[in-house]
């Protein structure tokens, strides 16, 4: 008898196991059977270390069951169903928690059963060897609502380079879920064209969430939310548009979804959100080489104001590629290797009407006087005042937030023109930044 063979290994549980069996028939059920608790997390209850059994985790588990993994033996009256008593057995319990696959991937940790159940690919153990990391990949065609799937192009790992559309559906995975988080861990397309940096070529849509721009281009490493709206089913749809020239390809999006009740969803509005004292924040398609910047983009950058910081310092990334700096580059013809100045304001002549950054009530670092802060910045040079020399600028406007804003022409006035990497520092409260 198979239940028999397969508990040969562990002498106690398969008495028990096998007791199970034959008195609780009806408990023990073959199928996949889950329970969602309100935060989305599904807890699962084997038999088994290779989970092949299961029980609904329904009548008498202890609520204080409910850690990440349980190695519990019960008493006999710990158990009950339809009145039958069942007699002492292990139960191993384990939520279905983010896991590290062995493939470098982030999975969800699960039973090898359900795992395959559910499309995905066992990367690896989890929960002491209970359970396995399952990896969730999707490409074109596909729907998910399988937390953090991997959308990858068609004939992942290798480029793609054809034309076409490659649209993932994305579902809630439960009504509480509020933002999806893309995490860009490849995102290589065809970049915008040269005269007036629009995605022509190749895009990357979504729809369906708060209305984003296309973008293109080299986007590794960057990310974006999407805010999957209040219905209980709202999908979102990500659409890779590939057409023109010969390109290879890459693409590998990490879809997390972010429960609404959570201290890392993020501020209401942006694109991007970033969390911690300091980092790195790119605009999309930016390379001080290569990048042009995209046209066509109005979106919102936030930071999280970390405890006890009251203010926020920018300054251009370091460009180890061009002998002036490219790594602020929004408006003018900024081509060369020739500084071009900073512009500001929206009214004057030296005034951002097409492309800018907003940095709410910026003025330079290291200004004594008091000078009125600008909100808007654009030409060459990072610098809150009209120059050819890159400053530090903060701004203590809480939230924190950058805003951006290209329109739809480049050409003549604007060429060569990148887009920005900034590095952030926040800022202790103190008498120069106060609350
Ligand atoms: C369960 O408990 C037993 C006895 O304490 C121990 O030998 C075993 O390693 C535990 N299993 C897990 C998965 O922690
Ligand atoms: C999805 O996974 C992320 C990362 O592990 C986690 O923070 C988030 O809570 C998970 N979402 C759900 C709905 O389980
Ligand atoms: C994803 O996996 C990486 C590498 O294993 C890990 O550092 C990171 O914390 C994981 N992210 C989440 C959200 O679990
Ligand atoms: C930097 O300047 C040197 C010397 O003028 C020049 O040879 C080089 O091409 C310049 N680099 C770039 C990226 O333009």
């Amino acid at each position: 008898m198979a239940a028999v063979r397969r508990c040969a290994t562990m002498l106690v549980l398969c008495a028990l196991t096998f007791e199970f069996v034959v008195m609780g028939a009806e408990v023990i059920d073959g199928s996949a059977t889950k329970d969602r608790t309100l935060n989305g997390r599904r807890r699962q209850v084997a038999t088994e270390p290779n989970g092949a059994r299961r029980r609904r985790p329904s009548a008498g588990l202890k609520p204080g069951l409910d850690k990440s993994l349980v190695n519990e033996t019960l008493g006999p009256s710990a158990v009950e169903r339809n009145g039958k008593f069942l007699s002492l057995f292990t139960i191993v319990q384990f939520q279905n928690q983010g896991c590290a696959a062995s493939s470098g991937d982030n999975g969800t940790c699960v039973t090898s059963a359900e795992c395959s159940d559910r499309g995905g690919v066992a990367s690896g153990p989890c929960a002491n060897g209970y359970g396995v990391c399952c990896v969730f990949l999707a490409t074109c065609g596909q729907n998910t609502k399988e937390n953090c799937t991997y959308f990858v192009n068609q004939g992942y790992p290798g480029p793609y380079d054809g034309t076409g559309s490659c649209q993932l559906t994305i579902n809630k995975a439960h009504p509480d879920i509020c933002q999806f988080r893309l995490d860009f861990d490849q995102f290589s397309i065809a970049g915008p064209e040269s005269i007036d940096h629009i995605c022509n070529n190749d895009q990357f849509i979504v729809a369906g969430g708060n209305p984003t721009s296309a973008i293109c281009g080299i986007n590794t490493g960057n990310h974006m939310y999407i805010d999957a709206g209040v219905g209980n089913t709202n999908p979102v749809t990500l659409n890779f548009v590939t057409s023109g020239l010969s390109f290879p390809r890459n693409w590998k999006i990490k879809i997390c979804q972010i429960p609404c009740n959570t201290i890392y969803r993020a501020e209401e509005g942006c694109l991007q959100y970033f969390t911690g004292v300091s980092g790195q924040i790119k605009s999309y398609n930016y390379d001080p080489a290569f990048g042009l910047q995209l046209s066509k983009q109005d979106y919102s950058i936030c930071i999280r104001k970390e405890r006890n910081f009251c203010g926020i310092q920018y300054a251009a990334c370091p460009d180890t590629v061009n002998n002036r700096t490219h790594a602020f580059t929004l408006s003018g013809n900024t081509r060369g290797q020739t500084a071009v100045s900073s512009n500001t304001g929206t009214i004057g002549p030296n005034s951002c009407n097409e492309d800018w950054l907003i940095i709410p009530c910026a003025t330079n670092v290291g200004r004594t006087e008091l000078l009125a802060c600008v909100d808007r910045i654009c030409g060459g040079t990072l610098n809150t005042e009209i120059s050819t020399t890159a400053a530090t600028v903060f701004s203590t406007v809480k939230p924190f937030r950058l805003t951006v804003h290209t329109n739809n022409i480049e050409a003549p006035s604007d060429a060569g023109n990148r887009g920005f990497c900034l590095n952030y520092v926040q800022q202790p409260c103190s008498n120069n930044y106060e609350v």
